[in-house]
C-alpha cells in the first residue's frame, strides 16, 4: 500500500520535520492534513536550517508534490511569507505546491480572540502559540468559518466576511472591551492574498486520490503530537485538531482503506511547550542540561520547552491510538553525557499503580512516575554512522524502549542534520 502516515508520538517537536524530509526521498507526494502555522518543523541540510510551518517538509526535495489538505487551517499571510522565504533561498515553490480549496482560513480576529481568551484564563491558560488556531477550528465546527473556496468567490466572500465580522466585533467589544476590526480593510487585505495564493488552490482530494490510483508514494505529515490531539491528548491542554493518524483521512479526503502504515516519531526523552500535565518533567538541574544540549526552544514561538524522561505510558497510548508498527527515535545524542537514564513505566496515584495512560487530567497532574533506571553511555554519538558502532549502553537503552513499547525501531536520529540518522 503506497501511503504512510508520520505522526508525533509525544507532545510535538519530536523531529517530525527531519524524518519527513528523509522519508520524502522515496515519496512522490507529501501531504499536511491538520494544524496550521502553530507547527514548526525543522530540517537541517549541511548546516543550513529550514523551519517549515505550513508548507510540507518534502518541499526541499526536487520533483516532489507538496499538498496542504482541507484539514489544515491556513493563515494566508503566513503562507505567502513562508513561500517567499523559501523562494529567496532557492527552493522551487510553484506547480509543486497545492492548497485545498476546502481548508479554513485564519483571520486576524482569530489571533486576537486566541490571545484575549488566554489572558482571561490567567493561571488556567493553555499556553497556545497564539496563532489563532483554536478560534479558527471553533468557527469550522460552528459552521461559520470561511474556506479558501469562499475567498476565491468574491461575492460569497464579502457576505461571509461581513457576517463573521458582525459577530466577532460584538464578541471582541462586549466580552473583551477590545476595538474590533473594520470590514473594508480586512476585505482588501484578503483580496490581495487571494491573488497571491490563487495559483496553488486546487481540489486536493482529487489530486491525492489520483496519485494513489497511479501507485504513487504518498506521505502524510502529521503536525503536533498524539498527546496534543483534541480527542486523545491531555485535554484541555491540547491543540484543536486531530493530530493522530485518523486525522490524515479527515484532513485530506483519503479513505482509511488506503492508509498503508503509520510511523511514530518519538524523542529519546520527552518535551512539551505550554501548560498542562507532564508526569516525568525534570527538576531544574537536568532541565537545564537537556534543554541546552537539545536546544529545546520552540521552532515557532522560541519558548523554552519543558523537558523530562521518556514516558512509556504516553508512547504506548500513541502506539495504540495510531496503530503504529514502527517508531523512529530522535535526539538520542542529547542523552550522551548522562550517567543514568530513566524510563517511566508506570504512574503511582493514590496508592495504586497504573500502567496505562489515564484520561483523568487531575490524576496526570498528580501521578508520581515509576522509573526503570539504566546506565548512560557517556560518549559522543553524533558522528556515528552505523547501529553496530553505537555504545553498548545506548543499544541497551534502545532495546529496552523497543521491548517496553513492544514496537520495532526503524531509525535512530543522532543530530539535527539530514545525514545524522541510522537505519536499523
Ligand atoms: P517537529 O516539530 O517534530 O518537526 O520538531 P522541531 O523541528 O520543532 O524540533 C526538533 C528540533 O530538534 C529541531 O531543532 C531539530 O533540528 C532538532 N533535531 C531533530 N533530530 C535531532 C537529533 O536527532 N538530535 C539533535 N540533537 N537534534 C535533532
Ligand atoms: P509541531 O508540529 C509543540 C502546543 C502549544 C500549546 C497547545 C495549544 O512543531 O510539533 P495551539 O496554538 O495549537 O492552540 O496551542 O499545543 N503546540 C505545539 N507544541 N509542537 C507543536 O507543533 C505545537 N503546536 C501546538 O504549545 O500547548
Ligand atoms: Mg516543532
Amino acid at each position: 500500500m503506497p501511503s504512510t502516515v508520520v505522526i508525533g508520538g509525544q507532545w510535538g517537536d519530536e523531529g517530525k520535520g527531519k524524518i519527513i524530509d528523509i522519508l520524502s526521498r522515496k515519496s512522490d507526494y507529501i501531504v499536511r492534513y491538520q494544524g496550521g502555522n502553530n507547527a514548526g518543523h525543522t530540517v537541517v541540510i549541511g548546516g543550513e536550517q529550514f523551519i517549515l510551518h505550513l508548507v510540507p517538509s518534502g518541499i526541499l526535495h526536487k520533483g516532489k508534490v507538496c499538498v496542504i489538505g482541507n484539514g489544515v487551517v491556513v493563515n494566508p499571510e503566513a503562507l505567502i511569507v513562508e513561500i517567499e522565504n523559501l523562494k529567496k533561498r532557492g527552493i522551487k515553490v510553484s506547480s509543486n505546491l497545492f492548497v485545498s480549496e476546502g481548508a479554513h482560513l485564519i483571520f486576524p480576529y482569530h489571533w486576537t480572540i486566541d490571545q484575549l481568551r488566554e489572558k482571561a484564563k490567567g493561571k488556567g491558560k493553555i499556553g497556545t502559540t497564539k496563532r489563532g488556531i483554536g478560534p479558527c477550528y471553533i468557527d469550522k465546527v460552528g459552521r461559520s468559518g470561511i474556506r479558501i473556496a469562499d475567498l476565491m468567490d468574491d461575492k460569497l466572500f464579502r457576505v461571509k466576511l461581513k457576517d463573521n465580522l458582525n459577530e466577532k466585533n460584538r464578541i471582541l467589544r462586549k466580552a473583551y472591551g477590545s476595538k474590533g476590526y473594520s470590514f473594508e480593510q480586512m476585505y482588501k487585505k484578503y483580496c490581495t492574498y487571494r491573488q497571491k495564493i490563487r495559483k496553488y488552490v486546487a481540489n486536493t482530494t482529487l489530486i491525492v486520490n489520483k496519485a494513489l490510483d497511479e501507485g504513487k508514494q504518498v506521505l502524510f505529515e502529521g503536525a503536533q503530537g498524539t498527546l496534543l490531539d483534541v480527542d486523545f491528548g491531555t485535554y484541555p491542554y491540547v491543540t484543536s485538531s486531530n493530530s493522530t493518524a485518523g486525522g490524515a483521512c479527515i484532513g485530506t479526503g483519503v479513505s482509511p482503506a488506503r492508509i498503508g502504515k503509520v510511523i511514530g516519531v518519538v524523542k529519546a526523552y520527552t518535551t512539551r511547550v505550554g501548560e498542562g500535565p507532564f508526569p516525568t518533567e525534570f527538576s531544574d538541574r537536568l532541565m537545564n542540561i537537556v534543554r541546552n544540549k537539545g536546544k529545546e526552544f520552540g521552532a515557532t514561538t522560541g519558548r523554552p520547552r519543558r523537558c523530562g524522561w521518556f514516558d512509556a505510558l504516553i508512547v504506548r497510548h500513541s502506539i495504540l491510538v495510531n496503530g503504529i508498527k514502527e517508531i523512529v527515535v530522535t535526539k538520542l545524542d542529547v542523552l550522551d553525557d548522562l550517567k543514568r537514564i530513566k524510563i517511566c513505566t508506570g504512574y503511582r496515584y493514590r496508592g495504586k499503580v497504573h500502567r496505562t495512560f489515564p484520561a483523568n487530567i487531575e490524576m496526570l497532574f498528580r501521578a508520581k512516575p515509576i522509573y526503570e533506571e539504566l546506565p548512560g553511555w557517556e560518549r559522543d554519538t553524533s558522528g556515528i554512522t552505523s547501529y553496530n558502532r553505537l555504545p553498548k549502553n545506548a543499544k541497551h537503552y534502545l532495546k529496552r524502549l523497543s521491548t517496553i513499547l513492544d514496537v520495532k525501531i526503524k531509525m535512530v536520529s543522532l543530530g539535527a542534520d539530514r545525514k545524522q540518522v541510522l537505519n536499523l
